[in-house]
């Protein structure tokens, strides 16, 4: 299996391949007005009639052959329309149907607990999130991942309520995997892999990896995240001794859907789309994806398009944010209807020390147990670098290292280029005694740990120069490693993971994303049996558990919660529970102290309403509710053509007439996003509250405006009479003259403080850029 390190080098859009035949893989969308009335009224299967009547039309098919044969899915629910295999010849015959209303290119996209649930502050406390929620009870949280490992502990059933009867999903059978795999906690099971397949034929295929045709995960990836989502309790576990503690997801009470739409090589659109179309139509209440691309606009995006869908169902969809940070503009899944999460870091440590032939003693972190560290790590060892001559040894690429230079010492690998598990496996397969992995200086002191296969330890940047001009200061360099076991102690945490993508959104800079942060880094979750803790095939250690990061870690965190705050409150819709998290997350770390980016504290691009909260989510005083429309609303605002707006949302839409009279139309958005452009230097805008706490409600405003702006609330109290009353406000932000540069950015926040016993504190963070 691809290793775990990849996932840090995740998002990638590629053009599709041709296959054999000379087809691409397209996805088709329909106009849903041009449903016939027999095959509207008369169900899916009459529908499928009606997609293939379009591909009748448009293929040109040899020896009378048949065009269902072309057909991959037929989608329904996240959107009207099909997958096809097609030449360009009949993607231009089609285009040229009337009902036809686009047709893109299948596209690949990449994958992107015992203790985070602790540090996120759920415990069993009266009036605490889970009390509050039942632990998520009744709530279905549908995975599109990797598929899942059914046989693992977290996914007992034990004290799971019923399968809710509204349930409509099923347990689909396949390689090594039916219908009792699936159980009151894992409810239902499926697989979609036409459009993988059409990439990578199974005979044809080079990759002899292990695959299951079926719900069964092979990789790891999505029994981790659904587990962190929603695993049950589950005590005594630990990555080969460490870490230990009880494992729980942050909604244990929730059921669970898998649905696998990522095999070894990425996950198609196609193949997302079809997931996301049956976990619609089962009855999901929350959408986690660990997944994504590289920021497109919405209406060639996706998994913008089936969200919107989703959430007009009342579907709650989650998203990773991305990998690709520190970069800016370099946030995913940034659809205003998506909640986009980044990514933090717990104050748990697994320290591994250098300790240098010098005496010097450098800070590192490693999952390698102890008691192997003391026979091997642990033993003074030669220290060799670019040991092979060969390209690439400084990386510790699979066969660049010479087994002759290496056998017995540690050996120091640069981090980048392959996976880091990977490095690991290549410097033991030539006989290295131990690793110490350096990040290079784009990782500075990122520690993202994994388990390795032999000794290692993985230092940041700044230790990596210390232990490289040691090596170049003396003839023979030596060093051990010092195991320090697992460590919890109060610290600058969470910050935010050097790797979480960071706004401002590059295709829609007026909503502030990503959303919120959840922990993301070296968190423990469950994990296929057979599949080594390290990620890696050649793996045979026994695991229930490993350690891994990414935003794809932090996803699933933020829809557990999400599953919590809907558990507690049935009928709140997607955009209230969204605002319920962002409004009461953490802008402080848990020394009270602001949270860190580096070394600065950090942005609002970096962290948006700041870091997630369970317990204050629930019973969060007021939201900011966001209705279907207004997202339509918003997106005309943006610009968006009859056309495109179409293809996201699927109705007609005259812009005119729906901005008739709101000319300053504003998204009802949790946080707010300003940007003086074009010599403007005054900007309005509207927010509207609704009270969810306590009845007779007095709220006060405080700002802090952010630097060179001067920001003027109306009015600067709100009192709110009965529950679910609705109170509107404007803000007036002003740029001082002369004070900015184009391009630079500066943030804030506007906070509603209630003035009863229960101190509600309701907290939009404001960015504001200026120019371009
Ligand atoms: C993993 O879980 C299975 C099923 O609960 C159990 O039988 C096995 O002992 C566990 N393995 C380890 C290494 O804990
Ligand atoms: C599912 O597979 C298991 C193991 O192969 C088998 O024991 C069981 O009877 C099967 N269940 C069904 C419903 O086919
Ligand atoms: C070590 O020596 C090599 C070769 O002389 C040089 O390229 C490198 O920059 C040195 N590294 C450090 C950290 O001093
Ligand atoms: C949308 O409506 C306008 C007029 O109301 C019509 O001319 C146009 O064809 C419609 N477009 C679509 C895609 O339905």
């Amino acid at each position: 299996m691809a290793v775990i390190a990849s996932f840090l080098f995740l998002f990638l859009w590629c053009s599709v391949p041709l296959d054999a035949h000379g087809f691409h893989t397209y996805i088709v969308q329909l106009h849903p007005h041009s449903i016939p009335a027999s095959a509207s009224a008369t169900g899916l299967q009459n529908k499928l009639h009606w997609h293939l009547s379009f591909l009748d039309r448009a293929t040109f098919l040899e020896g009378g052959g048949d065009a269902s044969s072309r057909l991959l899915y037929s989608y329904h629910s996240a959107l009207e329309g099909f997958a096809a295999r097609l030449t360009e010849d009949e993607v231009a015959a089609l285009r040229a149907l009337p009902g036809v209303i686009a047709v893109r290119p299948d596209s690949r996209l990449e994958l992107h607990t015992t203790y985070s649930y602790t540090f996120l502050g759920l415990n069993f406390a009266p009036g605490g999130a889970w009390s509050r929620s039942r632990f998520g009870q009744g709530t279905i949280i549908g995975v599109l991942d990797t598929g899942v490992w059914p046989e693992s502990p977290s996914f007992r059933d034990d004290r799971m309520p019923p399968v809710p009867t509204r349930w409509r999903g099923v347990c689909q059978e396949g390689e090594h995997f039916n219908s009792s795999n699936c159980n009151r906690k894992l409810i239902g099971a499926r697989f979609y892999a036409k459009g993988h397949r059409i990439n990578y034929p199974e005979k044809s295929s080079s990759v002899s990896l292990l695959e299951y045709v079926s719900p069964r995960d092979a990789h790891g990836h999505g029994t981790h995240t659904s587990s962190t989502a929603a695993g049950a309790a589950v005590p005594g576990a630990s990555v080969l001794g460490l870490g230990a503690g009880e494992a729980r997801g942050m909604a244990p009470g929730a059921h669970i859907a898998a649905y696998k739409v990522c095999w070894f090589n990425g996950c198609y659109s196609s193949d997302i789309l079809a997931g996301m179309d049956d976990a619609i139509r089962d009855g999901v209440d929350v959408l986690s994806l660990s997944l994504g691309g590289f920021p497109i606009p919405l209406f060639e995006d996706s998994i913008a398009i089936g969200s919107f869908r989703a959430t007009e169902r009342g579907v709650v969809v989650v998203c990773a944010a991305g990998n690709n940070g520190p970069v800016p503009s370099s946030v995913a899944n940034e659809a205003p209807w998506i909640t986009t999460v980044g990514a933090s870091t717990l104050d748990r440590r697994f320290p591994a020390f250098v300790r240098l032939g010098n005496g010097r003693i450098l800070y590192g972190e490693s999952m390698f147990p102890g008691n192997h560290f003391s026979k091997n790590g642990g033993k003074e060892l030669e220290l060799i670098y670019e040991a092979g001559g060969q390209k690439g040894a400084e990386f510790c690429l699979k066969g660049s290292l010479s087994k002759a230079r290496i056998s017995g010492k540690m050996v120091v690998c640069d981090r980048g280029v392959n996976g880091r598990a990977e490095k690991g496996e290549a410097v033991k397969e030539a006989g290295g005694a131990a690793m110490v992995l350096a990040n290079s200086e784009i990782n500075q002191q990122e520690d993202s740990v994994d388990v390795h296969v032999l000794p290692a330890t993985l230092i940041g940047y700044a230790q990596s120069t210390i232990l490289k001009s040691y090596m170049n200061s003396t003839f023979r360099p030596v060093a051990k490693l010092v195991y320090g076991g697992t460590r919890i102690r109060r610290s600058r945490a969470p910050a935010v993971a050097l790797f979480s993508s960071r706004g401002p959104s590059l295709t829609n800079p007026s909503v502030l994303k990503p959303d919120l942060i959840a922990p993301g880094v070296n968190i423990i979750a469950a994990w296929p049996s057979n599949v080594g803790p390290s990620g890696l095939q050649e793996d045979r250690r026994k695991s229930n558990f490993t350690v891994l990061s990414g935003t794809s870690m932090a996803c699933p965190h933020a829809s557990g919660i999400a599953a919590l705050v809907r558990s507690a409150h049935p009928s709140w819709s997607p955009a209230a529970i969204r605002s319920a998290m962002m409004t009461t997350a953490d802008v402080v770390d848990h020394l009270g102290k602001p949270i860190m980016d580096g070394k600065e504290p950090a942005g609002v691009f970096s962290v948006g309403a700041g870091h997630v909260n369970p317990a204050r989510a629930v019973d969060p005083g007021l939201v900011y509710d966001v209705q279907p429309e207004d997202y339509i609303a918003h997106i005309c605002s943006l610009g968006y053509n009859q056309a495109e707006i179409f293809t996201i949302t699927h109705r007609n839409i005259s812009c005119g007439k729906l901005l008739k009279g709101q000319k300053q139309f504003n998204l009802n958005y949790p946080s707010i996003s300003v940007s003086f452009t074009q010599g403007r230097t005054s900007t309005t805008i509207q927010r509207k509250l609704t009270n969810v706490g306590l009845p007779d409600s007095i709220y006060t405003v405080q700002v802090t405006a952010p630097p060179g702006v001067t920001v003027t609330v109306t009015p600067k109290i709100l009192a709110f009479g009965g529950i679910n009353e609705i109170k509107s406000y404007t803000v007036v932000f002003e740029s001082k003259k002369g004070v900015q540069e184009e391009g630079s950015v500066a943030g804030g926040q506007l906070m509603w403080v209630h003035s009863g016993r229960k101190k509600y504190k309701v907290r939009s963070p404001i960015s504001v850029t200026w120019g371009a």
